[in-house]
């Protein structure tokens, strides 16, 4: 099928609707995205300079996130809202330091499953995929317990995913059943867009992405961002500014972002 602009599209797959995948794929300097998803990606960025900058920065803590939790002797992980492949993917980053590490990716975009499967095909190590709503934390934890021993701790990284669970569907609702099926032990990522980082700024990226993609898409605040880790122990530096949660002491200091990070580790 041909799409716009004479791009090929995958046939099933709805191009005509922004999709968050597709946006943050476009913000990153991807080719994996169509006309509708990089119009609405350019109104939010005309609103939002910092989007862009904010992107690179998510993926820098993904990176770090993983490391750091993986230099803790954590092996499993369980990576919620994959997106579209970029340079520095979980099992990379995790089997860098670990090749043993076991990765389960889920999300809910038929393109990032198609890319996930053509990315794992090829892949010796033991990383698998699952075509899933974080919604259905039941589902997940089943299908992602055929490669992840439940016993031992997993890094759960819900990392830019969250702001797409409305406070309706009880977000934090979701992040407590899925830690509380994980070990002591296990760690907790977050990222999210902050509403009360660049408010202006911020808000109007929030009113643009959900009017192109007909769905709610929820910025929430540093303390909202906290209250993900209730009963877990928060680890310093607390929730901060992506960019600033335990930066390489070689990377110069990053530009402001709106978006919080944070890890937490459950006693
Ligand atoms: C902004 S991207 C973030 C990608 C990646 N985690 C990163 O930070 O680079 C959000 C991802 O979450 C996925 N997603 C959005 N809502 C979801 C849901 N309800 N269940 C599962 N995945 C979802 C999207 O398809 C997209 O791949």
């Amino acid at each position: 099928m041909i799409g716009d602009e004479d791009e090929i599209v995958p046939q099933g797959i709805d191009v005509t609707t922004p999709h968050i995948a597709r946006i943050y794929d476009y913000w990153l300097g991807g080719k994996d995205n169509y006309a509708a998803d990089r119009a609405a990606a350019e109104r939010v960025m005309a609103a939002t300079p910092t989007i862009k900058p904010g992107v690179t920065a998510n993926r820098a803590f993904l990176s770090r996130v993983v490391r750091f939790m993986a230099g803790e002797g954590v092996t499993q992980f369980l990576d919620i809202g994959t997106g579209i492949p970029t340079a520095d993917n979980t099992h990379l980053v995790a089997q860098a330091v670990n090749p043993a590490s076991r990765v389960v990716y889920v999300d809910n975009d038929p393109i990032v499953l198609n890319h996930a499967r053509a990315l794992l095909a090829g892949v010796t190590a033991p990383t698998a995929f699952i075509d899933a709503d974080i919604r259905d934390t039941d589902r997940i934890l089943e299908e992602a317990a055929g490669l992840l021993d439940f016993d031992r701790p997993v890094g759960l990284l819900l990392i830019a995913i969250l702001h797409c669970v409305p406070d309706d569907d009880d977000p934090r609702g979701i992040v407590r059943t899925l830690m509380d099926a994980l070990a002591p032990g296990s760690f907790l990522a977050v990222t999210h867009p902050g509403i009360d980082q660049l408010p202006e700024q911020m808000s109007a990226a929030e009113k643009t992405l959900t009017k192109a993609m007909g769905y709610r898409v929820t910025f929430r605040t540093r303390d909202g961002v906290g209250g993900f880790f209730a009963g877990l122990d928060l680890l310093p530096p607390g929730v901060v500014p992506v960019q600033d949660w335990r930066p390489d002491p070689d990377t110069p200091p990053s530009a402001i972002t709106g978006m919080w990070g944070a890890a937490g580790r459950k006693p």
